[in-house]
């Protein structure tokens, strides 16, 4: 939730500022700024709505100041309301000390900012917002002002007083070409250049400007200047630290030729999933994660009794898909967990607790909250992210990489996707450990799990105009249902929080079997229902619920294994998909629900990469 981004350097700051916003708008497009370091002060510029309207504001003024395209250092910021409305009051950067020598952007939330806030208006500061954010502003003038302190000094004592989430970087008109940051619980990274260098909440924003990145830790102060980077304690004393590379190209944010992320990275899933599988399956169907896992770890699953999934939203779903494999494998009780109900459970486990958490960003704080309470009673955490270097992956005692990419639609497609295969290699490893299934069997999964790609490429060509068409019977819907049993259940319950989120159509995800127990009530023309089949007797079982479905008018839209007459015998519009193991349905499946929500929403003229009132990395309980 919000984005920071900041340069120093040569005379494109308000360029790679923009660009990075640009980059960074997923994570929330309530309101944008910039504070431009001008040879005179900070020129703060703000608008509200999305990054179009602060790149139209930024045309103008460049348009009567020349000077304005020369600036040399400044920060900006994107905005997830938290704390007051989304206005320009309210957007960042916050301005503190006397004419706003002093500019601040923030991801996070300070907890204690209603103290901090009494307490500096007792000091005669005045406050202009209702931001949380605001306090750190005037925290920061105050000890410049009054305690004639350097800007990494007042910063170093901020952090001190504030309490809770943030990543803050801050300029001051005392000090030209110079930026400090610091965080804590929220991401920073800063990205190294050439005579010039960055700073942002995520590695995507500045791919197109370099690969070479130093993460900050909590508690650290960075200061940056167009020659170098500094990083310190709270109490001055250096930091030394190595640069890291990443291997995710510029191209991999821009669109090329689709209209939209989120299509985009549907079409992406083939790629990302072989990304995923690869060196981690041999063409014998074996999987072998100890590339990935350290062997310690890995001996220590032979042990686990049991298993705790912890996800959020979609990743939540892509543990309850995987709660079919882990227990059908490994034969070990899997319990998988909302983390945000998780993390104050006092939640039960030991020693022989593998906690699997999985998060795409790496970075939800409840996520990490519930990883947290899992490390209390002795689990071993493993995190399924796609985000190298997050903060999950300091909390795990190891890490399976996802391998799909930067993912800038808001809605979850292809790292869902991706999150699966990770699942299905960790299943098949963890039954090869315990030595429950028999080699062949696991052999024979495995060699279906390296053809997914293949098959979710199927999948995409099968579901183009299909889906299209079947959005139709969503254009008068007033709600949806989606039906699934055993796997399909939670693809079920995936499709229905793709349609919600972005078309804004309220629609339930349920198991088919409990229909007559209160959802059957819903049902009219107006109700369509999303049949998610699959194979098998369950197939049978939800076949029979969509007959007493179609029974009382309710429109039927069948997801089904290609060529599956029966599905043709209830709906006029089928969805279809590749056949595959039972177990690997779920990969396949999604696939045409992610394309007609897709098709939905874009029916209905909806912005289907930033879809209302919500942000892609929930940093905020
Ligand atoms: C939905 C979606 C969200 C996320 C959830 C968890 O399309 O993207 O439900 O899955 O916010 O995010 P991560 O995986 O980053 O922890």
């Amino acid at each position: 939730m919000c984005g920071i981004v900041g340069y120093v350097g040569r005379e494109r700051c308000v360029e790679v500022l923009m660009e990075g916003l640009k980059n960074l708008e997923y994570r929330g497009y309530d309101s944008a700024g910039l504070a431009l370091q001008l040879e005179d002060g900070i020129e703060p510029l703000k608008r509200v709505g999305p990054l179009v309207n602060l790149a139209g504001a930024v045309g103008d003024l460049g348009g009567r100041n020349g000077d304005f395209f020369r600036v040399r250092a400044g920060v900006g910021h994107t905005r997830w309301a938290t704390h007051g409305r989304p206005n320009e009051a309210n957007a960042h950067p916050l301005l503190g000390g006397e004419g706003g020598r002093v500019a601040v952007v923030h991801n996070g939330i300070i907890e204690n900012h209603a103290r901090l806030r009494r307490e500096l208006e007792a000091r005669g500061r005045v406050f202009r917002s209702e931001t949380d954010t605001e306090v750190i502003a005037h925290l920061l003038a105050e000890r410049i002002e009054e305690h004639g302190e350097s800007l990494r000094e007042a910063l170093a004592c901020c952090v001190r007083q504030i309490e809770g989430s943030f990543a803050v970087a801050a300029v001051s008109a005392e000090e030209p070409e110079t930026i400090v940051a610091a965080r804590h619980q929220s991401p920073l990274v800063v990205g190294l250049g050439e005579g010039e260098n960055f700073l942002a909440s995520a590695v995507q924003a500045l791919l197109t400007e370099t690969r070479r990145f130093l993460v900050v830790e909590n508690g650290e102060i960075v200061e940056l200047s167009a020659e170098g980077v500094a990083v310190s304690t709270l109490d001055g004393e250096e930091v030394r630290r190595g640069a890291c590379e990443v291997d995710w190209d510029a191209e991999a944010v821009e669109l090329g030729v689709y209209e939209d992320y989120m299509l985009k990275e549907i079409h992406e899933q083939p790629a990302a999933l072989r990304k995923t599988l690869e060196g981690r399956i041999t063409t014998e169907g074996e999987v072998d994660l100890s590339a990935d896992l350290p062997e310690p770890f890995i001996e220590g699953l032979r042990e686990i009794e049991r298993v705790v999934v912890l996800g959020c939203g979609t990743a939540y779903h892509a543990g309850l898909v995987g709660k079919h494999a882990l227990e059908k494998l490994c034969r070990v009780p899997v319990e998988v967990a909302v983390s945000s109900e998780y993390r104050y459970r006092e939640p039960i486990g030991d020693g022989k607790t593998l906690v699997v958490a999985i998060s795409q960003s790496g970075e939800t704080t409840d996520t990490l909250a519930a990883v947290e309470a899992a490390r209390e009673y002795g689990g071993r955490v493993l995190a399924v992210t796609n985000t190298r270097g997050s903060l999950i992956t300091r909390e795990a005692e190891a890490v399976l990489l996802t391998k799909a990419g930067p993912e800038v639609g808001v809605a979850a497609t292809k790292t869902f996707t991706t999150q699966l295969a990770a699942l299905k290699l960790l299943a098949l490893q963890l039954a090869h450990l315990k030595g429950l299934r028999s080699a062949e069997e696991l052999l024979e999964i495995g060699e279906a799990l390296r053809l997914v790609p293949e098959k979710v490429e199927h999948a995409i060509e099968l579901s183009g105009d299909a889906t299209r068409t079947a959005a139709q019977a969503f254009e008068a819907a007033r709600c949806a249902l989606y039906l699934g049993r055993g796997v399909s259940y939670p693809v079920a319950l995936e499709g229905a929080l793709k349609l919600k989120e972005i078309s804004y159509l309220p629609a339930e995800g349920y198991p088919a079997g409990e229909m007559k127990h209160g959802p059957i009530a819903l049902i009219d023309e107006s109700c369509p229902v999303v049949a998610v089949l699959g194979e098998g007797l369950l197939r049978e079982k939800t076949l029979s619920n969509v007959q007493e479905t179609a029974a009382r008018g309710g429109r039927i839209v069948p997801v089904a294994v290609e060529g599956d007459a029966s599905a043709s015998e209830v709906a006029d519009h089928v969805l279809w998909a590749p056949e595959v193991p039972e177990l690997l349905w779920p990969l396949v499946a999604s696939v045409p629900l992610q394309l007609l929500a897709y098709h939905v929403a874009k029916g209905r003229g909806l912005d289907v990469d930033k879809p209302r009132n919500l942000a892609k990395s929930v940093t905020v309980e």
